[in-house]
């Protein structure tokens, strides 16, 4: 179910890194569709219990053609932002297949989601009031706060003490006042305790501390788990996928006893983003530059924190492979670099004192598993284009799903 898959097992289909680059241009996404569309099916799979469905979060990648395989696959979606409900709706959604689970926003951005007939989450009981005074006699749903969190650094750990997610569940009494005054029916609770876990126990724990507080309303429909499933980033050094086979077991029984016992078979969701579209990416560059400056060889590349954020933001770790010729190096002849990006900031760092087959100007870098929080997350700062997206097909072919940004697309907001 969660097989690993490499780039030197064809995961360039017809082509190769070298001429997609020639192609496409450097820095350059790419996604693999058949993985992309076996991650949606391992996360359909994901429980035994005949009422679940993944709701993919759109915030991991939200690329039009994406977001439609998943849609095609069968999957629901999450939204974050008016902006993203508007994407979803435009790639195809039904309003009654999203969920919108915010936190902080507008009146008017509350307003755009009920008038478009999206289900909201809000996260705070002040937000309750809002959506009360919005949409009296309507249905709502509650993000709670479970009092514990987790997540692969403390930036993305979306619950706990010390985070400004979620109601407390302590507080379900104030839900319910808020409720009776404007008429509103709670038909769902959600959570999401934090994203990236490599070990079941800690989301099943999290999903025990919802079901308890589901089981305090009267007429729930569903309750959301939350999503969070990790992908193993440091495959070159052995590390195990999340074991969804035990998974499915723990918390299929799980759910089962909770329903014999709340009387009724209501719908469970999850939200699941990294899961599903990062191991599908791969992020090429090229090296412009090698040096050694003082102690240390840097390896210059156009992949600068503005295509990649999340080395800087959270020291996260992303293997990387070499390509010469439109091969991968083997790695017979190594030796310990820094590879950085072209951003004037010294921070702008992919990989620190990372041992990579012996590198020289003019290879391409295959930054691994990019897919999620990647694109999603880059930026013109420095004024620089973001990079073209482009997706390898089931039957090999490379074609383009977005294209580069152009200086137009940088300018065109000064025309005021
Ligand atoms: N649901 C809610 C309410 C969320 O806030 C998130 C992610 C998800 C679902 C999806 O979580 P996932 O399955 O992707 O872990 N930029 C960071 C990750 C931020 C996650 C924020 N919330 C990174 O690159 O690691």
């Amino acid at each position: 179910m969660t097989e690993y898959y490499s780039t030197k097992t064809n995961f360039f289909g017809n082509s190769n890194p070298e001429k997609l680059i020639k192609e496409f241009g450097s820095p350059l996404y790419v996604y693999n569709e058949k993985i992309l569309r076996q991650r949606c099916k391992d996360m359909k799979n994901l429980v035994d219990y005949p009422h679940f469905i993944p709701n993919y979060s759109i915030k991991a990648n939200s690329n039009l053609q994406i977001i439609k395989i998943v849609r095609e696959e069968g999957l629901r979606a999450d939204a974050m932002s008016a902006g993203e409900i508007q994407l979803l709706l435009y790639a195809g959604y039904k309003p009654e297949e999203l969920f919108f689970v915010p936190n902080n926003v507008s009146e008017a951005e509350l307003k755009y989601a009920v008038d478009n007939g999206v289900l909201v989450s809000v996260d705070s009981l002040s937000q309750l009031e809002l959506l009360g005074k919005i949409n009296p006699g309507g249905k709502a749903a509650i993000r709670f706060n479970p009092g514990v969190g987790a997540g692969h650094h403390e930036k993305v750990v979306t619950a706990g003490k010390k985070t400004k997610f979620g109601v407390n569940i302590d507080c379900v009494e104030q839900v319910k006042e808020i409720a009776k005054k404007y008429n509103l029916k709670i038909c769902g609770v959600n959570q999401h305790i934090g994203s990236l876990f490599m070990e079941g126990d800690s989301y099943i724990e999290g999903v025990k501390s919802i079901l308890a507080v589901a089981e305090q309303f009267e007429d729930i429909e569903f309750v959301d788990m939350g999503g969070g499933f990790g992908i193993p980033y440091k495959k070159q050094e052995g590390q195990a996928a999340l074991d969804l086979v035990s998974f499915r077991e723990k918390l299929s029984k799980v759910l089962e006893e909770w329903t014999d016992k709340y009387g009724k078979k209501i719908l469970f969701k999850s939200e699941p983003g990294r899961y599903i579209v990062a191991e599908c990416g791969v992020l090429l560059g090229t090296v412009y530059a090698t040096k050694n400056n003082y102690a240390h060889k840097y390896v210059g590349t156009d992949i600068g924190f503005n295509v990649l954020a999340r080395p800087v933001m959270y020291d996260s770790h992303h293997d990387i492979e070499v390509y010469r010729n439109g091969k991968p190096l083997n790695e017979d002849d190594t030796e310990e670099v820094t590879v950085v990006g072209n951003i004037c900031e010294s921070g702008d760092i992919i990989a620190k004192d990372r041992v990579l087959p012996v590198i020289k100007e003019g290879d391409i870098l295959g930054i691994m598993d990019a897919g999620a929080y990647g694109f999603a997350m880059s930026s013109n700062y420095n004024m620089r284009l973001r990079p073209a997206e482009i997706l390898i097909k089931e039957n090999g072919d490379a074609v383009l799903i977005r294209r580069r940004d152009t200086f137009e697309d940088l300018i065109a907001p000064f025309n005021v």
